[in-house]
């Protein structure tokens, strides 16, 4: 049965340490249930500022990291080292800080020069590894950032990725960098477990005004990358006060 929720708290701090408590419990379901959790994370600042937390006690000691396993939700078309790679963010910050099997990271093969080639080998990458059900993978969780224009993973806006409906993952050339991106698409998005999407700061009050407000926008327009989800399962949107500033208290 799909959910749709909206927690918000005072500050990213609040909402981070919400988070980090919110994955180690789906994470110890997971694998009491199944074994193992499969969870894909996002780029972007409030991401990262969750992972250097899931790197300090008691989340470095208590999440059962052996059984994990991490995939990207999208990924900048460079070298794993470069600085804009959202493999580095999550090494630096937390991978490279627990005790997490070097075999359990699936990192998305973005450096290589042919960027439908290392879509098509990301989307082998998960059929191999993670659970089909409902004749897709399944993550446990899927973790998104959403950006000013309503992008979620690499889904920008007027990008034919958006109308992607057979592969998992997709190449995106993305005109306001000028870079290519390897993103996942909606079928896989739509079919995790669960989906939290964060946003934190006034820069995100105004996309969420669209997105969540009284009046959000749609109807006639088209809609935002991030109004395009359908999830099948849950939907958490973690948020703070400020880029909540325009929407009604409801949490
Ligand atoms: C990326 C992302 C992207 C990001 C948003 C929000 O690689 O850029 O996965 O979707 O999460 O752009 O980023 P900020 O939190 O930094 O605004």
């Amino acid at each position: 049965m799909h959910h749709t929720g909206l927690e918000v708290y005072a500050n990213a701090s609040a909402l981070c340490e919400a988070a980090a408590n919110r994955l180690m419990d789906l994470a110890e379901q997971a694998i009491i249930d199944q074994g193992e959790f499969h969870i894909a994370l996002a780029g972007g600042s409030t991401p990262r500022m969750l992972y250097s937390l899931l790197a300090l006690s008691p989340y470095k000691e208590c999440i059962d990291w052996q059984h994990i396993h991490v995939y990207f939700g999208d990924e900048r078309c460079v070298a794993p080292d470069h600085n804009d790679s959202n493999f580095k963010m999550a090494n630096d910050t937390l991978l490279s800080h627990i005790s997490i099997p070097e075999a359990n990271i699936h990192r998305i093969p973005a450096e290589l020069d042919d960027h439908d080639e290392a879509a098509q080998q990301y989307a082998e990458i998960l059929t191999h590894n993670i659970p089909c059900i409902y004749g897709l993978p399944m993550f446990d969780l899927i973790l998104l950032g959403i950006g000013p224009d309503g992008h979620i993973a690499s889904l920008f806006p007027g990008t034919p990725a958006l109308d992607e409906s057979n592969r998992l993952a997709t190449a995106v050339y993305v005109e306001k960098f000028d870079r290519w991106r390897i993103s996942l698409t909606y079928p896989v998005i739509n079919n995790a477990n669960h989906i939290i999407i964060f946003a934190s700061g006034e820069g995100k009050a105004d996309v969420l005004q669209s997105v969540l407000g009284d009046s959000p926008s749609g109807g006639n327009s088209v809609l935002l990358p991030v109004q395009q989800i359908q999830p099948r399962a849950d939907m958490t949107w973690f948020i703070d006060a400020d880029a909540a500033k325009y929407i009604r208290k409801t949490a």
